[in-house]
């Protein structure tokens, strides 16, 4: 019953002309990738945690296929919101849920929970989160940042209300802009005291320092971009 994370998929199957081979080597087949990854590591009780960029298709008419792919793998999957993933409207996350239940999750204004071998149950909380890349104004960055810390504080306080104390905290983008040594997403890691801070986004080597990684504060980063991971899922808690 291990948990995993891994994220950035960026799907293309009913959009080729958006693959992903132009970006290197590691990209070029990785859905091949995944697949042989997932099967050989995710067990069909397991629960994996997919942090967001599923695909390129902008509606579900033209992503039914990236979906179809992502419901084949092994494991319970939750799916989490990236910046690409224009055919999920957070505000309407709860119809995503009811179609696609109960094949696929999608964790956004609400949380879902793991159980360990150990025994502890967590909740597994989370949103896309935001951080600064120098492509917005501060006005727009500070408004899109405080909106999505307001939603992972809708997580938080659903998980809470309903008795959870051990949380693991699902971002896409990473926990702090780059030179950053907090933000208001790792005060709120730090404040709950999660467990783990598991986020994605950053793509190639020159990306792959933006962010904390392994324990900083009592809480530890993992990074899980797939081209990062080389498409192989990364376990969490056995
Ligand atoms: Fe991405
Ligand atoms: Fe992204």
């Amino acid at each position: 019953m291990a948990l995993w994370a891994i994220g950035d998929f960026h799907l293309s199957f009913q959009v080729p002309e958006k693959s992903m081979d132009i970006f290197g080597k590691v990209w070029v087949n990785h859905e091949k990738k995944i697949v042989k990854h997932f099967n050989k590591l995710v067990k069909p009780e397991d629960t994996v945690v997919i942090t967001g960029d599923h695909t390129w298709g902008h509606r579900l008419d033209n992503c039914k296929e990236d979906m179809d792919f992502i419901k084949a793998l092994p494991g319970r999957k939750i799916l989490l919101r990236g910046n690409h993933d224009m055919f999920w409207n957070a505000k309407r996350t709860d119809r995503l849920n009811e179609m696609f239940n109960p094949d696929l999750y999608f964790l956004q204004n609400n949380y879902y929970t793991y159980k360990a071998k150990d025994g502890i149950c967590y909740a597994l909380v989370g949103t896309k989160g935001y951080c600064y890349e120098g492509l917005d104004t501060i006005e727009h960055y500070e408004k899109i940042m405080k909106r999505e810390v307001e939603r992972l504080q809708t997580s938080f306080d659903m998980a809470v209300a309903d008795g959870y104390k051990n949380f693991i905290m699902f971002l896409h983008y990473p926990p702090t802009s780059i030179g950053e040594q907090e933000s208001l997403f790792t005060i709120m890691a730090e404040k709950y005291n999660v467990r783990d801070v598991i986020y994605s986004h950053c793509h190639g080597i020159d990306r792959f320092d933006d962010s904390f990684k392994g324990n900083v504060n009592g809480v530890e980063y993992w990074l899980v971009s797939g081209d990062y991971l080389k498409f192989k899922p990364v376990k969490i808690i056995d």
